[in-house]
């Protein structure tokens, strides 16, 4: 990372603690590795994201539903599913720190440092020897790559490591009052399980014809071996995913749509294209035929967002083995090369599933700037984010110029005609250029003052964020201007 990169993530990372977005979880306590709180500004933010994607994948397809399924669920789904057998990272020990390594981590870190050392084939090369050991499971040989390359711990700067053992991320805990009768259950590594398991009730109670999708937000949980990057990789996640069920056979043409609306999805909000770019898995993971991942350029270089994945019909039909419950559709339609209905199958699966912590990390970067508004006569600056209007946590902040002559009044019937549409924020203290930077921070797309021009023609000066340019309008038009900018129909229309 460059120091102005360094720079630049450092300086988001504090905006976001002192602005309200994301607070260390537990901070009073010294905190809790991974786990992150959302204040004021960041839930709103976040629920908007949430918006944006829940219209996007629901409410424009009408074969796409939503579906809330709980995060505990019975433990032989994460058999069936191989993650009680097959989730896990490799790890490593320093035996000098005592520290704890991600061993495939330590050697991207090596191949990331090679490249920017300009030594592209060497790695290259121990990309290739690294994917290798990974796919073949081979934990000796990432030893022998952490050896061989002389790859030495941060903390103690010795190369004296453990074996490499492969470490399961998923938590567990116990159901049931009485210990020796308690069950072992897991908090879900994944939503789509939720789903999965809940198909056909959805298909049928729905009356859903293939191809169809159920979407679904909520919490992940997985417990890290490192911590690192913020908000990127956590203990206590939240996820957007989306499981569409299709034909077999069909797969693969459905994979490509998706792969390509999902990215658009991303542009949409506005984002430099080459900020983007596709990944293709080389190292599947055990239920998929195909994958990309969506990744975006950080700070802190190109990391995964969301990944796109082809997971053929392994997860339903490992759950109606164990189950024993049948798992499959009925196709009533008709297949052109038989004449005959497609009839009974299970269904082929292409996933979509983001990180909705990621997309908020993303979201902060992408809009957050320091501008120097500097002229010949003085210094100046401002800290913006330049958000997407849909996505401000605050939509128009209501300044009354003084705090008397009735303006206060005036300045809260005006707010009170807004507030069911619009999430406001009211302030009276401080001079209003100072006002104006406190939004600016939050990314407010308008400030709305009401002065004594106010009381005698009902007209406000209203102050746009990005050209930060005033004008002059009477209030009853503020519903229709702020309603334009912030409307879904700019992202979705
Ligand atoms: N159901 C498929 C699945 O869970 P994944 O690639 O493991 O696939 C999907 O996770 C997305 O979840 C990732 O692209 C990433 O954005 C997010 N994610 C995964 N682990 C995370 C973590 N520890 N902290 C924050 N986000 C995470």
């Amino acid at each position: 990372m460059s120091n102005s990169t360094d720079e630049l993530f450092k300086n988001v990372i504090s905006h976001a603690k002192e602005y309200g977005f994301v607070f260390q979880s537990s901070e009073i306590y010294d905190g809790l590795s991974a786990v992150y709180d959302y204040g004021q500004a960041g839930v709103e933010l976040k629920n908007n994201l949430k918006t944006y994607w829940w219209k996007a994948m629901v409410q424009m397809h009408d074969n796409i539903v939503g579906l809330d399924s709980a995060i505990f669920m019975h433990p032989t789904i994460w058999k069936a599913s191989g993650h009680v057998d097959g989730f896990s990272d490799p790890m490593i020990d320093n035996k000098d720190s005592n520290k704890r390594y991600r061993a495939d981590q330590l050697l991207e870190d090596r191949i990331a440092k090679l490249d920017e050392e300009g030594k592209t084939s060497e790695a290259e090369e121990l990309q290739l020897e690294m994917d290798n050991a990974l796919k073949a499971e081979d934990l000796p040989r990432l030893k022998e790559l952490i050896i061989e390359q002389n790859i030495k711990c941060p903390v103690s700067g010795t190369a004296n490591w453990t074996d490499v053992r492969q470490f399961n991320l998923m938590f567990s805990t116990q159901v049931g009052a009485i210990a020796d009768e308690s069950d072992t259950i897991y908090l879900r590594p994944e939503t789509a399980q939720g789903i999965f398991v809940n198909y056909l009730n959805v298909q049928k109670s729905g009356r859903m014809k293939i191809p169809f999708g159920i979407a679904q937000i909520g919490k992940a949980f997985r417990n890290e071996v490192i911590a690192r990057q913020f908000i990127i990789r956590m203990r206590e996640f939240e996820q957007m995913e989306m499981q569409y069920f299709v034909r077999p056979g069909t797969q693969k043409e459905w994979f490509e749509k998706w792969k390509a609306a999902r990215l658009k999805w991303h542009l949409a909000l506005g984002t430099d294209e080459a900020k983007y770019r596709y990944h293709e898995h080389t190292k599947l993971a055990f239920y998929a035929d195909a994958a990309y991942d969506i990744e975006f350029d950080f700070p802190f270089g190109f990391k995964e967002v969301e990944g796109i994945h082809s997971r053929t019909n392994y997860d339903l039909s490992q759950h109606e083995k164990f189950s024993r419950k049948k798992m499959q559709y009925f196709d009533p339609e008709v297949d052109p090369e038989t004449g005959k209905p497609f009839g009974n199958y299970i269904p082929y699966v292409i996933e979509t599933s983001i990180g909705l912590d990621r997309m908020f990390l993303l979201t902060m970067i992408n809009a957050y700037e320091e501008e120097d508004l500097s002229t010949e006569e003085k210094q100046d600056s401002r800290t913006v984010l330049r958000l997407h209007p849909a996505l401000a946590p605050v939509k128009a902040a209501i300044f009354p110029l003084t705090k008397k002559d009735g303006l206060p009044e005036k300045a809260r019937e005006i707010m009170d005609a807004l507030k069911l549409n619009f999430n406001l924020q009211y302030e009276e203290k401080d001079a209003i250029g100072k006002r104006y930077r406190r939004q600016d921070a939050i990314g407010t797309p308008f400030c709305i003052t009401v002065d004594h021009q106010t009381l005698e023609d009902n007209t406000v000066t209203i102050r746009h964020r990005d050209s930060m340019a005033q004008e002059r309008v009477p209030a009853d038009q503020l519903e229709k201007i702020i309603g334009d900018l912030v409307s879904w129909k700019n992202l979705l229309g």
